[in-house]
Parts: structure tokens; C-alpha cells; sequence
């Protein structure tokens, strides 16, 4: 059964006595996020909804006014809008300003407080996956759109052994790195470099940490990030995508020895985030954990 969708103009009215949260983006029938959410709301003891609601690209500034009137204490914001969510709100924490992106919005008396947990998110699933702290490794990230900009900005402050950038069209991975290369300077090295195997084969053997950023992998049939030949332990590698059965890329990163983890974790911490954000209480992980495996069909 396809999961319900809303669209901003025909929300429904609030439940009686129910707190209204949901996840905006587009496309959106997919996002795991009710499943998880839903889980914490319940275990939490808080009547809520959590809707699933579609917003295209360029209709976000219009829909904001609905989301408010139908409501909506709260919200995830994903793909394409983070950036447009960033220069909508009225209040911006420190997380979303140093992403400059917003992935979570607080309705407080009619205004728009926004937060970003993306990077919190990863940093923590990184340490529960291998026991390490990103401050000590040197890190190469691949993909240099939202993501990707989001975990560079937030090692860029919080510090890693070194930071190397690669994307598919090169200029955004070099303005990325002259923004980010005044911030780090005298604390450790910050480069672009073009996404070529003549350029990565080096760098990895240099690299204690890579990092898919990019979408490759979200759809059967996408090309691979980089050729699994690339991958010698000790290399781990990290995909932000994630997908039932992993992506096939780090189902072979994992065959060559390369400790490697999907994106799952990372949506987990985040949504937690999100929970606590908007309730001031622990998000319950053990429930939402469960949820999140189950809406993913998580068998590993
Ligand atoms: N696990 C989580 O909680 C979580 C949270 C957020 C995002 N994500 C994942 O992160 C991924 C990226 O999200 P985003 O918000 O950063 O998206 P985005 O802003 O649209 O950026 C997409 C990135 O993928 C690159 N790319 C797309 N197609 C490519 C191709 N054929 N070859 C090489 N590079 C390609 C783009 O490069 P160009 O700049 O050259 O186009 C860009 O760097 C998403 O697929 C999402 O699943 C996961």
C-alpha cells in the first residue's frame, strides 16, 4: 500500500488533541522518518501525527503560511529544501548556521526556529559504528552538495586530521574548500581535488575515512562512487545513502575488508535530534531505533 501524501493546500485539520509534525520535501512517499517519529511520540506518551508532505522544489516560501495555519508545531525539512528552509526561518541555532541548511523547524509562537542535525548525526553514528572520534581522522568526502557541504562545514569547526574535497563538477568542491580553507588554517589542511583516479588512488592511501555524500547508490543501477578496487583496509567507509540491502558499494567495501556503514545510523540520530528538539524530552532510541529498521526492512 502507497504510504498517504499531503500536499501544504489540502492538509487536514488538526486532530483534537494531537501535536502536528510531518516531513516536507519531494519527492516524499518514501521517508522513513513517520515510522521512526511516530515511535518516539508514542513511547514519549505524546498524542501526535507525524504526515509525510510534499512540497515541489520551487514551492516551499508558499507553503510555509499553510503549514502554519493547518497547525504544524514542527518539521523535518529533506531534499530539495534545506537551503531555501535555511533562509526562511526567523531563527536560526548555531547547528543550522554553521550548516548553513536547515533540516529541522520548531514552530515557537508563530515563528520558524531552524536547526540542522545532519551533522550531529553523522559525528554520532561515526562513533558508534567504530569507536572513533572524526577530530583524530583524516576524512575525504565525496559529494559536495548538501551533505557534504553540511559534514565539511561542521569538521571544518570541530576539527579532523585532514579534509579532502572531490565532486562531479569541481568548482563546487574548490569553493567549498576556499571557504572553508581560512577557518581551518594552522589547524590542519583543507583541499579540493579533481575527482579523477589519478588523483584519488593517492589520496585514499592518505584517507582513514571516506565518504559518500553523493546520491549514487539512492537507485538500483547508479554508478558506484568510485571502483571497489579503490577500497584497502584500513580504509572505513561511510555511504550517507542508505537502501534495504546497503548500497552494493558497501556491501564490496565490506568484502574487501573495509569496515563500512550505510546512512541508517546516521537518519537515526538525526531523527532523534529532531525528537528532542521539539519535545525538550530524551528521544526513546531503543523504540525508534526498532521502527527505523522495520520501515527500512533492515535484515542485517
Ligand atoms: N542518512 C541520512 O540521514 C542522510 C541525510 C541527508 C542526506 N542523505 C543522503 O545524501 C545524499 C545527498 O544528499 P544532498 O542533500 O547532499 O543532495 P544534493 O544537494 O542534491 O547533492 C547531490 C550530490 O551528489 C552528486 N551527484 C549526483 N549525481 C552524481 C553522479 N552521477 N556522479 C557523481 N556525483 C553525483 C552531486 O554532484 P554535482 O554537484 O556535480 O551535481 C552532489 O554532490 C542523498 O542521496 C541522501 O540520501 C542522507
Amino acid at each position: 500500500m502507497q504510504p498517504e501524501v499531503f500536499i501544504p493546500e489540502s492538509l487536514p485539520p488538526p486532530s483534537p488533541g494531537k501535536a502536528r509534525y510531518g516531513v516536507i520535501g519531494s519527492p516524499i512517499a518514501h521517508s522513513l522518518s513517520p515510522a521512526m517519529q511516530l515511535a518516539g511520540f508514542q513511547t514519549l506518551g505524546i498524542p501526535a501525527e507525524y504526515l509525510r508532505i510534499e512540497i515541489p522544489a520551487d514551492g516551499l516560501a508558499r507553503a510555509v503560511p499553510k503549514l502554519l495555519e493547518a497547525g504544524m508545531q514542527g518539521w523535518n525539512c529533506t531534499l530539495p529544501h534545506k537551503n531555501e528552509m535555511f533562509r526562511l526561518v526567523t531563527r536560526r541555532d548555531s547547528s543550522a548556521a554553521e550548516a548553513q541548511s536547515v533540516n529541522t523547524v520548531r514552530v515557537e509562537s508563530g515563528q520558524l526556529h531552524g536547526f540542522s542535525t545532519d551533522a550531529a548525526g553523522w559525528e554520532a553514528a561515526i562513533h558508534e559504528a567504530w569507536h572513533v572520534q572524526t577530530t583524530n581522522l583524516r576524512i575525504l568526502i565525496l559529494g559536495c552538495g548538501g551533505v557534504g557541504q553540511t559534514l565539511a562545514r561542521h569538521l571544518t569547526r570541530s576539527g579532523c586530521g585532514s579534509l579532502t574535497l572531490l565532486n562531479r563538477h569541481p568548482q563546487r568542491a574548490k569553493e567549498l574548500a576556499l571557504e572553508l580553507q581560512p577557518i581551518a588554517a594552522g589547524r590542519f589542511p583543507i583541499r579540493a581535488i579533481p575527482w579523477k583516479p589519478t588523483r584519488l588512488a593517492p589520496a585514499l592511501a592518505e584517507t582513514d575515512l571516506l565518504v559518500n555524500a553523493t546520491s549514487l547508490g539512492l537507485h538500483e543501477g547508479d554508478a558506484w562512487p568510485l571502483p571497489p578496487d579503490f577500497l584497502q583496509p584500513p580504509l572505513r567507509v561511510y555511504d550517507t545513502i542508505y537502501r534495504k540491502n546497503l548500497t552494493p558499494w558497501i556491501r564490496a567495501a565490506r568484502q574487501r575488508g573495509c569496515p563500512a556503514e550505510d546512512g541508517l545510523g546516521m537518519l537515526l540520530h538525526q531523527g532523534l535530534l529532531s525528537l528532542e528538539i521539539w519535545t525538550g524530552k530524551k528521544a526513546p532510541r531503543a523504540e525508534m531505533e526498532q521502527a527505523l529498521g522495520q520501515a527500512a526492512e533492515r535484515k542485517n
